[in-house]
């Protein structure tokens, strides 16, 4: 059984909670104010280790209590922080979130010390184990990270989140990528249209070389994992949603932690789809990360 190494953002997540989300020029009142964990690195982290897999999680936080609380969290929930660093140059990474009454969300991000975040080299990889990252850090620091993988016989796994173009040098060593429709739009510049699943099928087709896995998250119509030579569809089940936010990252981290414990594609797909389900009945992004007895049951 291998670990996930999470190479991504750390953040502290400002929620306003309101009715409706205001459009632009709009000024709307909000009926809460939450201040909790996130940052795509550390929720998928959490999800890892939330399914009892080995989670080590490499990143960066500021010199300041957002950063000692954040560490706090993580480590309480079982993820191995020896190598996030403390920055004194920047503070901790921040999110601006609003969250209406359907669940929806807009976040904008301010990188903070995830802008320093960096892979010393330090975290030993074995083959089997699962490298995930995500395009919420400099992107530039993926590709040595993945070569690192690839020599030790690892799964690269890819979130390319926030979209930003990928580079074939990145695309070619990355294993699996995970990215939902509007992400696949942007990456692939194949038209798709969400309703024709041949659409979306033909443009995952074209944004990997080789033998690499695209997986699409489809909200809640659940997802689907193109290969070469067939593709695997789940469905999602039908939840009271109270707030999307990390729902993404559940999928992600639940999916790599399979992966790593060498369990097939389609087990890994359905286990990340029940995972992500439930996490949408929460509050929050990294304190909604299931369970694995909560998944199973
Ligand atoms: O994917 C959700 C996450 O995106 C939030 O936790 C926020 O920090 C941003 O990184």
């Amino acid at each position: 059984m291998g670990k996930v190494a999470v190479f991504g953002a750390i953040n502290q997540d400002v929620i306003a909670l309101c009715e409706r989300r205001p459009r632009a020029g709009e000024t709307v009142l909000g009926s809460a104010l939450l201040h909790l964990p996130g940052g795509v690195g550390a929720n998928q982290a959490v999800a890892v280790a939330s399914a009892e897999t080995e989670c080590v999680l490499i990143g960066a936080v500021g010199d300041d209590p957002a950063g000692t609380q954040l560490i706090a969290f993580l480590n309480e929930r079982d993820v191995d922080t020896t190598h996030v660093r403390t920055i004194d140059d920047a503070p901790t990474g921040t999110a601006i979130i609003v969250v209406d009454a359907s669940g929806e969300n807009n976040i904008v991000i301010v990188p903070g010390a995830n802008n320093y975040a960096s892979d010393s080299g330090a975290v030993e990889f074995q083959a089997g184990d699962v490298l995930l990252t995500q395009f919420e850090i400099r992107i530039e620091t993926i590709a040595p990270f993945f070569e690192r993988g690839r020599r030790s016989g690892c799964i690269n796994v890819l979130n390319p989140s926030p979209a930003a173009p990928l580079a074939p040098e990145l695309a070619a060593l990355v294993d699996v990528c995970v990215l939902n429709e509007s992400e696949l739009k942007a990456l692939s510049g194949v038209p798709v249209d969400v309703n024709d699943e041949q659409s979306i099928i033909q443009a995952a087709r074209s944004l990997l070389p080789g033998n690499a896995t695209v997986v699409v998250t489809l909200g809640d119509r659940g997802a689907i994992a193109i290969q070469p030579d067939r593709e695997i569809t789940v469905h999602a089940a039908k939840v009271d949603v109270v707030d999307t936010t990390g729902a993404g990252d559940c999928f992600v981290g639940s999916l790599a932690a399979c992966l790593a414990t060498g369990r097939p594609i389609r087990d890994a797909l359905d286990y990340a789809n029940r995972a992500a389900a439930i996490s949408v009945t929460r509050q929050g992004a990294g304190p909604s990360m299931p369970t694995r007895k909560e998944v199973l049951s």
